[in-house]
């Protein structure tokens, strides 16, 4: 541990991983003050019974926070599930795919893939309708432009490619039905819910800790759902059980719900596409007028949560990530798949942590470009 003090609140460090991400410093404080007791109840959230009127308001708060925010229309319904954003590759194929029919998938990076790759499993129909791997997944293609089967159920894409940081930053048409992974953007800039047929984001970026998955639906869904699912995979039991058909991620939802209020109280999702606005341009900025650092995106398709950029050789890269770190700047290793840098800037990481990364990403080509 190097003895350099951050400009942050208890010395924290500045945190850019990619997921688990930082969570509000505000939030944080609210948990612990509320960890031996939560709301006069004389136990905390992690001890509650998941049945209890306390715990049944945290999650009704959480979901009308969630409605607030995004401006959830009313014919849709929110749950919090659990198994990742991954298992949400599995259960929505299972769901909403009836027999004989086909999807549509446009894949953008890994986890596009990776959606495909669970979408067949069961021996379904699934079609890749685009795929940027010819330029190293670089680009997200405008959705208008994607050409869709008839007869698809509906056209799924990852509307921000966390290893790679590539963002459609654009919403879809609403026309057909449209699937949207949304763990690594989610609340990073205005969304029209309406234009989606189903939203789903595992929580440990933009909203909460690791074991939450945010499922935003269109109601008339469910009446799709085949019978005889396992229950924990069918939408239909959870949407019947406002997500407690059995024990839910109650310390997840807790804090997701807690996130929510403090981004509600900081001026919502615009404010905080402003701020994601401005601490994206600080690094891309700094990035379009250097020699040295290069960007992996495409201008058009620059992700405001990942950004992603190379050195121009691997030994500079080691040294660019041990010197950060000595500056307590943490977690700046890109995926392998894509090589270089990348610094996850989430809602909760303060523009402070992105100024600091300029000024040494400066110093550091001074030294060494
Ligand atoms: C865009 C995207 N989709 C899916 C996943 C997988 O999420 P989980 O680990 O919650 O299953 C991730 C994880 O980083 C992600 O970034």
């Amino acid at each position: 541990m190097s003895g350099v003090k951050t400009s942050l609140p208890y010395d924290r460090a500045f945190n850019f991983s990619a997921g688990p991400g930082a969570l509000p410093v505000e939030v944080l404080e609210q948990v612990r003050d509320e960890v031996m007791n939560y709301g006069g109840t004389g136990v905390s959230i992690m001890e509650m019974s998941h049945r209890s009127k306390a715990f049944e308001a945290v999650v009704d708060n959480a979901i009308a926070d969630i409605k607030a925010l995004m401006g959830i229309p009313d014919n849709y319904r929110v749950l919090f599930l659990q198994g990742g954003a991954s298992l949400q590759f599995t259960m929505v194929p299972m769901n909403l795919r009836r027999t004989g029919e086909s999807i549509d998938l446009a894949v953008t990076g890994s986890w596009g893939k990776k959606a495909v790759e669970a979408a067949k499993l069961d021996g379904g129909q699934a079609q890749v309708i685009f795929d940027a791997k010819g330029t190293n997944y670089d680009h997200a293609p405008r959705l208008a432009e994607l050409t869709r089967h008839d007869g698809a159920a509906y056209t799924h894409f990852t509307s921000n490619e966390t290893i790679q940081g590539v963002d459609y930053l654009h919403d879809p048409d609403g026309t057909g039905m449209w699937i949207c992974d949304m763990s690594s953007n989610i609340l990073s800039r205005k969304v029209d819910v309406s234009k989606y047929a189903l939203i789903y984001a595992g929580a440990q970026k933009n909203i909460g800790p690791a074991g939450a998955t945010l499922v935003i639906m269109r109601e008339d869904l469910l009446e799709r759902i085949p019978e005889g699912l396992p229950p924990m995979l069918d939408y239909r039991i959870h949407a019947e059980n406002n997500s407690l058909y059995n024990t839910p991620p109650c310390w997840s939802i807790y804090v997701c719900g807690l996130v929510f209020k403090h981004v509600l109280k900081m001026g919502g999702v615009p404010k905080m596409e402003e701020l994601n606005e401005r601490k994206a341009a600080l690094l891309y900025d700094l990035i379009d007028s250097s020699d040295f650092y290069s960007g992996h995106a495409q201008k058009q398709s620059r992700s405001r949560m990942n950004v992603t950029f190379t050195l121009p050789t691997d030994e500079l890269t080691t040294a660019f990530i041990s010197g950060a770190k000595e500056q307590r700047m943490l977690e700046l290793k890109g995926h392998r798949s894509v090589g270089g840098c990348r610094a996850s800037i989430y809602n909760a990481v303060p523009i402070e942590a992105v100024t600091a990364l300029t000024e040494y990403m400066r110093e550091f080509e001074a030294k060494h470009g």
